[in-house]
């Protein structure tokens, strides 16, 4: 091995174009690639910046017969000059594809074991072995542009935002129990044995106590951890732009976060949204796409039949009526000829989303064709036609039962024929707001009523009297925001008056007592002269895999953890000696133990 010593670098690799022809430079990075032909080796070297050819010539003996010893991934060091390729050996695919370096040193600066994937983009390789070997997943290009897009966007929101009047200020880690909806993690404190910290789910109480504090306008790029079940876009911990504002309405956060975005949109993807987004109530989300991420790149929207459907000679349907459910149906084009298995399988699928079947028509030529379309009439049948303002050719699918399952299983299968059809189209951002969100809803496994966003969120003014009465109708100040039918961000104007907040914790069930131990210092806060505020936090991981067209957060985060919690480089969540357990006064059960407490 050989040291860089005397050596400086002078470009990246992928710098380099016909401006450098003619000039000594020194490239460093990685073998990507060494191919020996007739006399000649090429070595693609490859950087941060992109790839260039390195040509070495027998001419050079020292050079020729390092370059002879080079595998991947090694790490050399090449002085050479530039020059252009001759004629006809121009690479298209390369940035630098019409130049090369031919070489006049070369160092081996490292050796490289054989690595284990391909470090190019598209590798089919179990995600498993990436995660474990992620800092060779990391190498490789499209995984580097997604690091890069991620610090250009926070860099932006950073000078968008601090442009804007609004001071980062960062908020502690080890602190109490933030409720985001979500289990906390612990952390057990040595100095005050039997005690535990929290890690916040957000800093929302920290951001409102800023409020208190004068900051007026505070954001922070945050982690945040929650520990719940994970799905492809949720991470144990991930990342916030969290922000704050005093004095301001909805329409003012609103307004603030859409600029921000469009700014972000414009200088990271060059793409021109326009604001203000649409904004639609959680009611015509639920109604309209039966769920409140909806994706307004397609159609196929809810219909509701249940009219229909009370009427019908169909027991499956007449009975879900009668116990107070629905029915309603979405329309699929162009799948009139889906066969017996098909059916079966969308089904199923139905199934797995909480639907107890599924009821289906094949619109032919010769009208509805099902095994259910003997109890119908014709007039019910046309209603049905017109209802989903379908055409021969189209599948119609019904789902009878609860709103919500109803709602559940027809937005999953929307989403799903949606995907498998073609009919979203990748290069739209279709941003909406989804808002007017009821403030409680109803528990029925802990029997209680929780607050649908955080037990912070206002509710609106006119609902604050039915908190005692009919909790189940008040309206929240909140809004969501959803892209692409991903949610990408949430917030509310908050409440700011000790009474209030006191009601709203006692309409979720949490005694006095309880609510002076855990958030007595918000309470006690709201007493010293509360300006009213509101703020915002968006789901960043989120925003950058849109924007880097990716299908997981695990993309665009450097170090994600698996579905099970575990980090596979580092082997985090680990053992640790009894020693330290006994040092923070905690003994784990064991598995019988602990099912059985
Ligand atoms: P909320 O809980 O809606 O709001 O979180 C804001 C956004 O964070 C993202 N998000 C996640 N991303 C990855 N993995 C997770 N486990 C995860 N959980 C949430 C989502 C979500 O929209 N304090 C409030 C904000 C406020 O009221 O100002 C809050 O945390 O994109
Ligand atoms: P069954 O009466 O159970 O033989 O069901 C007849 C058809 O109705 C089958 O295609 C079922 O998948 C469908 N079906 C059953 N329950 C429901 C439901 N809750 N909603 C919609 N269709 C259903």
């Amino acid at each position: 091995m050989e040291s860089m010593r005397g050596l400086k670098r002078t470009h990246g690799c992928g710098t380099l174009s016909r401006n450098e022809v003619g000039s000594e430079v020194v490239v460093m990075g990685w073998v990507d690639s060494r191919r020996d032909h007739g006399g000649l080796i090429f070595v693609d070297l490859r950087d941060r910046s992109g790839i260039v050819q390195v040509v070495f010539s027998p001419d050079n003996k020292t050079a020729f017969t390092k370059a002879e010893n080079l595998r991947n991934e090694y790490v050399v060091a090449v002085a050479g000059t530039v020059r252009v390729r001759p004629e006809g050996t121009e690479n298209e695919k390369l940035k630098t594809g019409d130049i090369e370096v031919v070489a006049r040193e070369a160092r081996i600066l490292n050796r490289a074991r054989t690595p284990v994937f391909y470090i190019e983009d598209g590798i089919e390789v179990d995600e498993n072995l990436r995660l474990r070997y992620r800092y060779l997943d990391l190498r490789r290009p499209e995984m580097q542009r997604a690091l890069e897009l991620r610090h250009r966007a926070a860099k932006l929101i950073r000078d968008f935002l601090d442009s804007r009047g609004f001071w980062e200020i960062e908020t502690p880690v080890l602190t109490r129990s933030t409720p985001e909806g979500a289990r906390d993690f612990l952390v057990p404190s040595r100095l005050n044995p039997g005690k535990f910290y929290a890690l916040p789910q957000s800093p929302q109480l920290f951001k409102q106590l800023l409020m208190v504090s004068g900051v007026e306008r505070y954001f922070q790029i945050v982690r945040c951890f929650r520990d719940e079940d994970l799905r492809a876009d949720r991470q144990p911990e991930f990342t916030q732009v969290d922000l704050e504002m005093s004095y301001v309405e909805s329409d003012d956060v609103m307004a603030l976060v859409e600029e921000l975005l469009a700014v972000v949109c414009r200088e990271v993807n060059g793409l021109e949204i326009a604001t203000p987004f649409p904004r639609i109530t959680y009611d015509e989300a639920m109604r309209r796409f039966g769920t409140d991420k909806p994706d307004l790149r397609y159609g196929m929207e809810l219909r509701d039949v249940t009219d229909v459907a009370a009427g019908c000679e169909f027991k499956v349907f007449k009975v879900a009526v009668a116990a107070g459910g629905q029915v309603r149906g979405i329309r699929v084009p162009g799948c009139a000829d889906y066969s017996r298995k098909e059916l079966d399988d969308l089904t199923k699928f139905a199934v797995r989303h909480g639907a107890r079947g599924l009821a289906y028509f094949l619109y032919t030529d010769e009208g509805l064709k099902s095994p259910i379309t003997k109890f119908f009439t014709t007039a019910e049948l046309d209603t049905l036609i017109n209802r989903l303002e379908a055409a021969p050719g189209d599948l119609l699918l019904f789902v009878a039962d609860a709103p919500d399952v109803v709602a559940a299983a027809l937005s999953a299968l929307r989403r799903e024929l949606g995907e498998r059809l073609g009919l979203i189209d990748r290069s739209r951002f279709e941003f909406v707001w989804v808002h007017q969100f009821p403030l409680l809803e109803y528990d029925h496994e802990e029997k209680r009523f929780v607050a649908v966003h955080h037990p912070f969120t206002a509710p609106v003014e006119e609902d604050v009297e039915r908190l005692r009465s009919e909790p189940e109708k008040v309206r929240a100040r909140a809004y969501d925001l959803v892209l692409n039918g991903v949610e990408i961000g949430g917030g509310s104007i908050r409440i700011h008056r000790r009474d209030v907040q006191e009601l709203l914790f006692g309409v979720i069930g949490l005694a006095p007592g309880e609510a002076r131990e855990k958030f007595g210092f918000l309470l006690d806060a709201f007493e010293y002269g509360t300006p009213p505020h509101g703020g915002f936090a968006i789901g960043f991981d989120r925003l950058v895999m849109l924007l880097a067209g990716k299908r997981t957060i695990r993309d665009v985060m450097a170090f994600p953890k698996t579905q099970s919690g575990t980090d596979l480089l580092t082997e985090a969540p680990g053992a640790v000696a009894p020693e330290q357990l006994a040092e923070v006064g905690v003994r784990v059960l064991d598995r019988k133990n602990r099912e059985r407490s």
